[in-house]
């Protein structure tokens, strides 16, 4: 027990003023470690948003050093891990839900290997749950140190005990973990870790601590690499990367970022995800001279009335985000952009909701996620007054989404018959005799083409326009 590392919220919330610390050489592997999952396998499951899907590669990077090997039937695994999400209680009942599947597993299997990681176990109540409820679980870790998975691992097989290792600190930027990376041609790439806006419903603060910036030097030769090893796509990752290197000793922007990245000569920069407060006109200025930054901006919303932005600590009015959203449609022509919305924030009167819907009215976006809002522990919105019966929050889901749904068929409607450049990444999901992938504004084509054409980026004329994707054909 005494060797448990157990997250706690309040040191959690810490920031200090300290700069971030870059770190080469925290991955270490022994002999030992290297051939202990030899003749063994794994298999991993990741939950939420790119970040943990990034999260993963490494993860899997780090297994395969040690020598187990991948399977993609968790059934037939000897080692599972579950990558989880906490940004909504759903998210959190899926995991719970799969630790019922795994538990039957290992009564027929009592060898199977079971481990937690992600944003949930940062949470001091989810551990705790595990502790007490799932103690044949073996290992838990958390999003600082992922690097440390063998030691863990290592501890947890001696001692033939869980083992818990969250730490809740403001945390590192650790420059040599390996990567398993999904797709040969697209790549996920950290330029930040953590968040510090502390917006009041969001938990992310908490689970992946302080902001830290990568160094550019760090995310360019990793790009430049990218490039030589043929890839077409990078998509550079943070939970609010329009602060990227504010906390950089140098002066450096996410403009001079951008700019950089586009300057390697990789086909498609993408980036995610926006926050309104610190987009600023250089940034805007970088995505509308570089063809090879792609003209599609996930750019979060949340709520369209100034009174629960302000609730919520977003920062900004609606006017200001309408000016902002204005100012990217007419400077980046072509341009895509979807968005976040919660309904249901405390307090949010059918008043406050009409004013969601006039923004979306506004801004016909391409696509839009949309949820209610969801109590995380520990969050100052956790605390406010929430009178609003559980159906009318459905039924505002329901009439925002008939909403968003509406404009992003006009959206599509709008590229029939249009010849766009599609980058293809493999067979469609739903027809195994098509390929699919995605345009520089991020929509969905499914085309009818050889295989041959896997890899490329191809000029597709769309034949067909649905809500959620498009058919075409290739054009020469
Ligand atoms: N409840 C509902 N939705 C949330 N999001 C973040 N926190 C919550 C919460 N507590 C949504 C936001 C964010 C997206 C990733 O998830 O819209 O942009
Ligand atoms: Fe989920 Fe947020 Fe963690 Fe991503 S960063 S896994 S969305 S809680």
């Amino acid at each position: 027990m005494i060797s448990m590392k157990i997250p706690n919220l309040k040191d959690a919330k810490v920031r200090t003023r300290n700069k971030s610390i870059t770190k080469e050489n925290e991955y270490i592997l022994n002999d030992n470690l290297r051939v202990l999952g030899k003749g063994k396998t794994y298999f991993v499951k990741t939950y939420g948003c790119q970040m943990n899907e990034h999260d993963s590669e490494n993860i899997k990077a780090i297994l395969e050093d040690m020598s187990f090997t991948e399977v993609d039937d968790m059934e037939k695994a000897d080692l599972i891990i579950l990558n989880t999400c906490a940004i909504r209680e759903n998210a959190h009942n899926k995991v719970f839900g799969m630790l019922g599947r795994i538990k039957h597993l290992k009564e027929s299997r009592p060898d199977i290997i079971t481990g937690v990681c992600g944003c949930m176990v940062q949470e001091e109540s989810v551990v705790e749950e595990i502790m007490t409820k799932y103690k044949w679980i073996d290992i838990v870790f958390g999003t600082h140190n992922i690097h440390n998975l063998p030691n863990i691992l290592n501890t947890s097989l001696a001692k033939n005990k869980l083992e818990v290792e969250v730490l809740s600190i403001e945390g590192d930027v650790l420059e040599n973990i390996p990567v398993k990376r999904e797709n040969p041609y697209k790549a996920w790439v950290n330029i930040m870790y953590g968040c510090d806006k502390f917006c009041t419903y969001c938990i992310v603060p908490y689970t992946r601590g302080k902001q830290r910036s990568r160094e550019p030097k760090y995310i360019l030769e990793e790009v430049e690499k990218l490039v030589k090893d043929g890839y077409k796509e990078v998509t550079l990752l943070g939970q609010n990367v329009n602060a990227y290197g504010k906390d950089l000793e140098i002066n450096y922007t996410m403009a001079n970022l951008l700019e950089d990245v586009a300057k390697t000569g990789i086909e498609r920069v993408r980036f995610v995800t926006s926050h309104p407060w610190d987009f600023n006109d250089d940034m805007i200025n970088i995505i509308a001279k570089y063809d090879n930054i792609m003209p599609y901006i996930h750019l979060p919303l949340q709520s369209g009335s100034s009174r629960i932005l302000k609730l919520m600590g977003r920062r900004y009015t609606k006017e200001e985000y309408l000016e902002l959203y204005n100012k990217l449609r007419s400077k980046v022509p072509n341009c895509s952009i979807t968005t976040d919305i919660i309904v249901g924030f405390p307090g949010e009167t059918e008043e406050d909701f009409n004013e969601t819907l006039d923004v979306v009215e506004k801004c016909k976006y391409d696509s839009a996620f949309t949820f209610i809002f969801s109590p995380r522990i520990g969050t100052p919105a956790c605390r406010m007054l929430d009178e609003t019966p559980k159906e009318v929050k459905e039924q505002r889901l329901y009439k925002l989404n008939d909403l968003v749904n509406k404009y992003a068929k006009e959206a599509n409607d709008n590229y029939e018959n249009k010849v766009v450049k599609v980058l293809l990444e493999g067979y469609s999901s739903k027809d195994k005799d098509m390929l699919m992938g995605y345009t520089e504004t991020m929509k969905l084509v499914n085309v009818k083409a050889d295989s041959k054409y896997i890899g490329q980026i191809v000029d597709v004329k769309i034949t067909d326009v649905k809500t959620w994707s498009m058919d075409g054909i290739i054009v020469d």
